[in-house]
């Protein structure tokens, strides 16, 4: 019986993985600091993602850790680090302390938010360029995610995910969207995935307007994207004041990240 712990599971991107990755042979070990319900195959552990000592007995016996806790926005630095970068460390220490041989990390393309459109599809591997706290604090654990697979062994895979809600929530999202089942797939890929030592990959489905990043690394962990968010694109665009402006005019589709990569959105401050 494998046994995945799976830290911030009461948030979005962890509700839509509870279903997609139950298996009969599976336990999926819950953690969030938010209440949760344990259903069949589940066990639930409230604690902070950040208190080493609460991570590492909720490591135990785990078979792989799919670390999603964290603030998932932009956020004062005081917070960011105290939350997001203290967190990515506690993730890696406790499943080493606890001999877990596999960390997943929800990353994010806001690691790499101001790479321009000139150069999309964005390689796999892009080398940093945050546009905000929250993509530094991305950096810093994708940075702790070499460090314990060079230093210590561990499989440790970092996914780059783009959009991730259960429905593309704005224009840029007919681009960036990953939906619910392929998220399911993708983690799913990165848990079963034969030895794949350390891996940066993108997380985003089949989207018709998609090409903004590569995504060879992770259909090398035999991901294979079946979603398109097209079928949402005309109830989007109907209520998208830009409509008319090629994506290149569009403010928010000038970046990788976005919204985030606009010039004058700075962090809100402590
Ligand atoms: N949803 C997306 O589009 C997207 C895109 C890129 C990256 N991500 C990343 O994926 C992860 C999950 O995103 P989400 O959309 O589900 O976010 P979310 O905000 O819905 O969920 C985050 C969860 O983490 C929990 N949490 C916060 N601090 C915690 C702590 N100290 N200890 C334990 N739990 C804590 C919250 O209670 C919440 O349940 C985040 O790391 C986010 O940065 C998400």
């Amino acid at each position: 019986m494998a046994i995945i712990l799976i830290t911030g599971a009461a948030g979005i991107v962890g509700s839509m993985l509870r279903p997609r990755l139950a298996r009969p042979d599976r336990t999926l070990r819950l953690l969030d600091i938010a209440p949760l319900t344990a259903g069949p195959r589940e066990e639930v552990v409230q604690a902070s993602a950040t208190d080493l000592d609460a991570m590492t007995e909720a490591c135990h016996g785990a078979d792989a850790v799919i670390h999603l806790a964290g603030i998932s926005g932009e956020a004062s630095w005081e917070r960011i680090r105290d939350v997001n970068i203290e967190g990515g460390y506690v993730a890696f220490e406790a499943a080493r302390r606890a001999g877990v041989p596999r960390v997943i990390f929800a990353s994010s393309n806001h690691a790499i938010g101001f790479t321009p459109r000139e150069r999309f599809p964005v390689p796999d591997y892009t080398f940093p360029a945050p546009d905000t706290y929250y993509g530094v604090s991305k950096v810093a654990t994708e940075g702790l995610a070499a460090l314990y697979h060079h230093r210590y062994g561990l499989d440790a895979i970092c996914i780059r995910i783009l959009t991730c809600f259960p429905k593309p929530p704005n224009r840029r999202a007919l681009s960036t969207w990953l939906s619910p089942d392929d998220a399911g797939r993708l983690f799913d890929s990165c848990l079963t995935a034969a030895n794949p030592g350390f891996r940066v990959v993108f997380g985003v489905s089949a989207n018709t307007r998609g090409g903004f990043v590569s995504l060879a690394e992770a259909k090398a962990l035999g991901y294979e994207p079946q979603d398109d968010a097209e079928v949402y694109a005309d109830e989007i665009l109907a209520a998208d004041p830009d409509r008319d402006l090629p994506d290149e005019e569009v403010p928010a589709l000038r970046n990788l990240g976005g919204e985030y990569a606009i010039p004058g959105r700075d962090a809100p401050q402590a």
